[in-house]
């Protein structure tokens, strides 16, 4: 029996803007657990892909000039560059106007409609004209008036139509309390229970098309669109009908997306479908710059973007990553990544494998030493062994759980030991002794080092791929496509490889301000 492949999406983006922090990273942290996966040893198919229809959509491209249509295929420019730009390994990007999607979407709406869970009704409420929406009473001020962002606010009368989401209320609370995993971290799952505690109404899936023409017809009345978040949830399951894909093993999203769309909307949509839930729902915080969220307004969340390019794609993921507690929020900073770019990656990473070289060329013809029974290991030897040991199976487990950011910390507890073990061995001493044990010294250490940076780049790999295979180049060895048999200390792997003369992983970068 073949197990089905890992089948992971990110949240799709509002095509009405550029790509900011936030975006890039959910993709990054996406990719990361695609690629752990793959290294996992399982298949992985991941989707990502763009948020085309809707009101705020429709409004942005008008003030710009332009149809929907066209601000859209600009925006599917910028996001896949993105992509491109951060080394991301989708398989997959979708987008909610292509036929393939608008085709599975009208199916299912027509599929709860003729199962009577879909039905027209009359709602009567306060609509603003000029935000385009209706506006609730809590969004009064205080003497009862309207905020001035609304204009005129009359109360109207319009048919839509509605699905019984309540329906599923009683089994939405059961389902979650029998699977208290679903969503990660598992205290945003209380928060959804705690949200269930009220009752929830029936949902409003259809807009009338004069207000609002951008938007996917209903099967059964062509006079109403499709009301955007029924139509962008079904991108996961419309990107892969009909391949056995479904259902998908993780979503993952933002914080602020959770509760009602995919922890309400969506699982009560697929139960009345009668098709299954996703395996998980993988939450992530904000990120902040000074305090408040980042958004395509605030300039700086899109200008951070230009750090990939001045430090590199993978410092930019390392930081990311490295920074944000996956479920937490995470204040940017341009200093940190920096700082971390200096003495994390330059200075500790960087520096070992340069050592390494260097002395490799120096003293050993540039060819790491083979070593055996006739090199014996001593203390220093046996305890960097021991702590890969534990620094493999701690890194594993915590990835396994998303908690990368604490898998890179323990990794670079190793890498600064192996800096220590270097500064303790000192080889460049020992190749001025004439002591024969100490050219065995030598040689172990230079044939410790070659191996505990092969390893290092195997785990790093999925956040660090590029850096990951230039490290692999550098000390001759292939790249692991897999964790098994690639991650057990085995000084056969790297004994008689190739060393090249000399890599600088992290070149100095001039001060980002000055190049403004
Ligand atoms: N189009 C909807 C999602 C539909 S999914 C079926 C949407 N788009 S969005 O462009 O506003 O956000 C896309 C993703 O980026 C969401 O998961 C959102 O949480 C994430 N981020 C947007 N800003 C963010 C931060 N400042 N920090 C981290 N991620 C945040 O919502």
């Amino acid at each position: 029996m073949t197990t089905k492949p890992f089948y992971i999406t990110t949240a799709i983006d509002y095509a009405n803007g550029a790509p900011h922090l936030g975006h890039a990273y959910e993709k990054i942290l996406t990719d990361v657990i695609a690629r752990f996966q793959r290294l996992r040893g399982r298949s992985v198919h991941f989707l990502t892909g763009l948020d085309e229809h809707g009101q705020k959509v429709q409004q942005t491209a008008a003030l710009r000039g332009l149809t929907p249509q066209e601000a859209c295929d600009e925006a599917a420019v910028l996001f896949q560059a993105l992509l491109r730009n951060l080394n991301i390994t989708h398989d997959d990007f979708l987008r909610t106007t292509q036929p393939r999607h608008k085709q599975v979407v009208q199916c299912l709406l027509q599929k709860l409609f003729d199962a009577g869970l879909i039905y027209k009704a009359e709602y009567t409420g306060f609509y603003s004209v000029r935000q385009e929406q209706f506006v609730l009473e809590k969004d009064r001020n205080q003497d009862g008036s309207w905020p001035e962002i609304f204009g005129e606010v009359t109360s109207i009368t319009e048919g839509n139509y509605f699905f019984r989401l309540s329906q599923y209320q009683a089994w939405l609370v059961d389902f979650l309390n029998k699977n208290p995993d679903w969503i990660f971290p598992s205290f945003r799952q209380k928060q959804v229970l705690e949200f269930l505690k009220d009752p929830i109404n029936d949902l409003c899936i259809s807009r009338p098309r004069e207000r609002l023409g951008w938007g996917i017809a209903l099967p059964f009345d062509n006079d109403f669109v499709t009301y955007v978040w029924f139509d962008a949830l079904v991108n996961y399951f419309s990107a892969v009908e009909n391949t056995g894909l479904w259902p998908a093993d993780a979503h993952v999203i933002g914080k602020d997306i959770l509760v009602p769309p995919h922890a309400v909307y969506w699982p009560c949509m697929l139960q009345a479908l009668g098709l299954a839930l996703p395996r998980r729902l993988i939450v992530h915080g904000w990120w902040t710059i000074r305090g408040s969220k980042a958004s395509k307004s605030s300039g700086n969340a899109v200008s951070s973007l230009d750090l990939a390019s001045i430090y590199g794609t993978d410092a930019f993921r390392y930081h990311l990553i490295r920074e944000m507690s996956v479920g937490q929020d995470s204040e940017f900073s341009g200093e940190q990544l920096e700082s971390r770019y200096r003495s994390d990656l330059a200075n500790e990473l960087g520096n070992l494998l340069n050592r390494l070289l260097n002395m490799g060329t120096r003293h050993t013809g540039g060819i790491v030493p083979i070593v055996g029974e006739t090199h014996p290991v001593e203390e220093p030897e046996t305890e960097l062994l021991a702590l890969w040991e534990k620094t493999a199976a701690q890194f594993i487990e915590l990835s396994e759980g998303y908690r990368f950011h604490t898998a890179l910390e323990t990794l670079w507890v190793f890498i600064r030991f192996m800096n220590r073990y270097v500064e303790h061995r000192a080889p460049w001493k020992l190749a001025k002794s004439a002591d024969p044990a100490d050219r065995i010294r030598l040689e172990n250490c230079l044939a410790h080092l070659a191996e505990g940076l092969r390893l290092t780049a195997v785990l790093l790999s999925p956040v660090m791929p590029d850096t990951a295979a230039r490290i692999q180049e550098n000390i001759g060895v292939a790249p692991a496509r897999t964790f098994a048999g690639q991650i057990e200390w085995d000084l056969k792997k790297t004994g008689g490889a190739h060393l090249a003369e000399k890599a600088i992983l992290f070149p100095p970068v001039a001060d980002p301000a000055a190049q403004k």
